[in-house]
């Protein structure tokens, strides 16, 4: 039985109108890592972090999701075998287009953490600095997404998924933020067919067996259709 393992990366949103991160012009060249996606810069300045995320939770709740994000919830549907999606974005277009059970390793947008006891709830379309955590009040509420230097989501689940992988694909992704870049060689120990499906050649592009280039709303399409016909 395939059982195919899909990480996908902010690429496969910039065709919804969302920024990437490293491309030209990208959320990295307008910010600084380590004032608003750092613990360390949410202690310093969390009216900053707030204001970072409230605007690109704003954003992202206006997206809506396109072609690439539409095939792999219609791959994940129709294929006889199994289909995991894991993402490292925070927004919420693969469930929008239908996807189930999509691995948010960097946590989403759309949910709050408080940052003292833990509790998750869902995000309000803006979150203040002192916001109330809903169940022991503290004004300790931050987003629930993944900052550098804490530990990425699910990451058992995931490399367990990758254990059984047949095939691997990466989709939208620099491959420049580990674990996330080195799936493809835990996809590789597991005897597995591997494939990049990106605009420009990611820096772990040789390491594929594969590799797609152009935008994912063609590329990615193409490639679910290819999939589905060999069923
Ligand atoms: N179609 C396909 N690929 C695209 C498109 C497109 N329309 N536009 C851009 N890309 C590709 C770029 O070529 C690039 O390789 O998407 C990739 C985006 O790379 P990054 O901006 O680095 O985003 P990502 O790889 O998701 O970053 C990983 O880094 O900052 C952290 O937590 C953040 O989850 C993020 C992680």
């Amino acid at each position: 039985m395939e059982k195919i393992v899909i990480l996908t990366g902010a690429g496969i949103s910039a065709e919804s109108g969302l920024g990437t991160f490293r491309d030209e012009g990208g959320l990295w060249s307008q910010h600084r890592i380590e004032d608003v996606a750092t613990p360390e810069g949410f202690a310093r300045n969390p009216a900053l972090v707030h204001e970072f995320y409230n605007a690109r939770r704003i954003q992202a709740a206006k997206a809506r999701p396109n072609a690439a994000h539409e095939a792999l919830a219609r791959l994940q549907k129709d294929f006889h075998g199994k289909v995991t999606l894991v993402t490292q974005n925070v927004d919420s277009l693969h469930e929008a287009a239908g996807a189930q059970g999509v691995i948010h390793m960097h946590g989403t947008l759309a949910g709050a953490l408080c940052a003292s006891c833990g509790h998750r709830w869902p995000a309000p379309p803006e979150m203040m600095v002192g916001e109330p955590c809903t169940a022991c009040t503290a004004p300790a509420a931050r987003p629930d997404v993944v900052w550098f230097g804490e530990m990425p989501y699910f990451m058992d689940e995931i490399y367990d998924h990758l254990a059984e992988a047949t095939l691997f694909a990466a989709i939208g992704t620099s491959g420049q933020v580990y674990p996330a870049a080195a799936f493809v060689y835990e996809a590789q120990s597991s005897g597995a067919r591997t494939v990049e499906l990106n605009l420009d050649p990611s820096s772990g592009a040789s390491s594929f067996d594969n590799v797609i280039l152009g935008p994912a709303t063609e590329t990615v399409p193409r490639w679910v259709e290819g999939l589905l016909s060999r069923r």
